[in-house]
């Protein structure tokens, strides 16, 4: 076992976990957040992608060692702060536009699209349709056929833009 230190969603936590558990099942296992997804467990569907020190990251691929130190935001850390007791919670523009624009059917690939889709448009705030493209070719989805998860992104950027200005 190996003591990390990792930051999940704002909040410091120290976890004794075996030094190469992937970060996925740390995510899951230790701290409690299965929000976050495994699809093939190889790094090839992007399922189980998080922000990890601001970069998306495979957490199948992370070991948990490699992460001693970070700071990880999963879909959990995605939308704004819980809402006062009793009040409906808010989702995130991102998850909004995903929800409204048919973005997401099963959901496996969801917590992953919405992560990819907050890094690309964290890098472009007004994404063309290749570089939506380029930005979500790790993320494979088998529902959708893509169309509406590119219309989500391109909803959820116009939606940011608007918020910002
Ligand atoms: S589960 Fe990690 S990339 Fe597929
Ligand atoms: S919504 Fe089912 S895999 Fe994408």
């Amino acid at each position: 076992m190996s003591t990390i230190q990792i930051t999940i969603n704002g909040t410091s936590q120290s976890l004794d976990v075996p030094p190469m558990k992937r970060l996925l099942d740390v995510l899951r296992e230790d701290a409690h957040l299965t929000g976050t997804k495994e699809g093939c467990g190889e790094g090839e569907c992007g399922a189980c992608a998080v922000l990890m020190n601001g970069e998306l990251v495979n957490s199948c691929l992370v070991p948990a060692l490699h992460a001693d130190g970070a700071s990880v935001c999963t879909i959990e850390g995605v939308a704004p702060s819980a809402a006062a007791e009793g009040e409906p919670a808010h989702l995130h523009p991102i998850q909004q536009c995903f929800f409204e624009n048919g973005g997401a059917q099963c959901g496996i690939c969801t917590p992953g699209m919405i992560l990819a889709t907050h890094h690309l448009l964290d890098k472009y705030p007004n994404p063309t349709l290749e570089q939506i493209k380029e930005g979500l070719a790790g993320n494979l989805c088998r529902c959708t056929g893509y169309m509406r998860i590119f219309e989500s992104v391109q909803k959820a950027a116009q939606a940011l833009t608007t918020i910002s200005t």
